[in-house]
């Protein structure tokens, strides 16, 4: 559920017409409701209400500081992947007690700047990484809190590149390994043990995988605790799917999930942490965007939008489907027509969706992506030189501009000529 919603045939967000925000700030433009955002992450604080938890929202995801600040404010943690997200959820309020810090990758300097500004714990990704803690928690006398992240071997069932949990993926350490890594660890100092974590892959719409998974973090969580290690935590990472295309059958809900979370860890007396992003965020957001031109194509019409891959690359890069509706709602009963809905880009990947069926629309026309919260504006980019586009935040009969369009110039203006020139 979201609140984007037709009255009297205007498209909303929330309690302000979609059309007003595009009026006053151009399109394109992201806009993202308090209300889902804040009702989404309260669903799976409720799934887990019966277990000690924490909800960590995977700012990847969304990562702009005001969402962060509605998220904190509302008690989440945040789940970081580098320390440019580290800094926005600090620059957001959120205390480092509630901030973990995963991804493969962090470094030395990374590393240092989470030990010295709080953090909740690390998630270890390797060996090599875990000495690298070691080291720079004991330079800095301090002592940083992980867990491993360990892979299952289990199958997401989900698209290839967001797939995270086999072992050909790059992620974690294999579960097989797990005893032997932990023993190490505990030899290792500056570092202290406090929890396993797992994460399986994005936009799972079948819980069954995660079971799996779950289910041997629960094995693995009584044969590390028989070694004399203190697994007082688990993250499970993020994962959850939403429903894309209203059509399809919907994914199971949070409280499905957290149901199944008791069933397979709630024995243990751990403190749960999840991860989830894109259920937070994806339908709390839409991009909307103007037609430019409506083009007949030989078979075919093509909607060319203001728009294109550099702000919403999902469909280019995944295969995405986004429902695209017309801000005016189409009259009840309206025809239905086939278009091709592309962006300027040129490049033919820059395509949205072939031969999606929607009402007739004309040129300068506004049409709202749906489900564009998460993974929308974070993966933007300025290929073509095309400027970042804004984002606004709704809240009920308020919004506000919360990252505002940059001026050619200011884009510009980040290069530099080498003064030999
Ligand atoms: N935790 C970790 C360690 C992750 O790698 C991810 C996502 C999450 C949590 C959050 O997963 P979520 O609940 O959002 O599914 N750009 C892709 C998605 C990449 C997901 C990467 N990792 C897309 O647009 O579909």
């Amino acid at each position: 559920m979201d609140h984007f919603l037709y009255r009297n045939g205007q498209l909303f967000a929330e309690d302000v017409p979609v059309a007003e925000i595009a009026a006053s700030v151009g399109t394109p433009v992201y806009i993202y409701s308090t209300a889902t955002l804040l009702r989404h992450f309260g669903l799976f604080d409720q799934a887990l209400a019966g277990m000690p938890h924490l909800v960590c929202f995977a700012m990847k995801s969304l990562s702009n500081v005001a969402v962060l600040r509605v998220l904190g404010q509302a008690g989440a943690g945040i789940d970081v992947v580098s320390v440019g997200e580290y800094l926005r959820a600090k620059a957001a309020g959120v205390p480092g007690e509630r901030i973990v810090f995963s991804g493969v990758a962090k470094t030395r300097e990374e590393m240092r700047i989470a030990l010295e500004g709080g953090i909740r714990q690390f998630n270890v990704e390797s060996e090599p990484e875990m000495e690298a803690l070691s080291e720079v928690a004991s330079a800095l006398g301090v002592v940083a809190p992980i867990a491993v992240r360990v892979n299952p071997d289990v199958d997401a069932k989900t698209h290839a590149k967001i797939a995270t949990g086999k072992s050909e993926n790059k992620f974690g350490i294999p579960i097989a390994k797990a005893r032997g890594v932990y023993a190490r660890a505990a030899a290792l100092p500056g570092i202290r043990v406090v929890g396993i974590d797992v994460h399986i892959g994005s936009q799972l719409t079948d819980l069954e995988p995660f079971r799996l998974a779950y289910r041997k973090v629960a094995a693995l969580t009584e044969a590390l605790r028989a070694d004399g290690h203190q697994i007082e935590r688990l993250d499970l990472g993020g994962g959850l799917g939403i429903p894309y295309e209203r059509s399809n059958a919907a994914p199971p809900l949070p409280e499905d999930y957290g149901r199944m979370i008791a069933e397979e860890v709630g024995h243990l007396g751990c403190e749960i942490e999840i991860e989830p992003g894109r259920l937070i965020a994806g339908n709390a957001g839409l991009m909307v965007s103007e037609i430019i031109y409506v083009k007949e194509g030989e078979g075919r019409d093509f909607l060319i939008l203001d728009s294109a891959m550099n702000d919403l690359v999902r469909p280019a890069m995944y295969d995405a489907h986004h429902d695209i509706v017309p801000v005016v709602e189409a009259a009840p009963g309206a025809e239905q027509r086939a278009y091709d809905v592309v962006g300027g880009i040129c490049e033919t990947g820059d395509t949205f969706a072939r031969g999606r069926m929607m009402p007739p629309v004309k040129a300068a026309d506004l049409v709202a992506f749906r489900s564009a919260g998460a993974y929308g504006a974070v993966m933007a980019s300025e290929y073509n030189s095309r400027p970042l586009i804004p984002e606004v935040l709704v809240d009920g009969d308020k919004w506000a501009v919360i990252r505002r369009r940059p001026s050619y110039d200011e884009m510009i203006a980040r290069d530099i000529i080498p003064d030999w020139l």
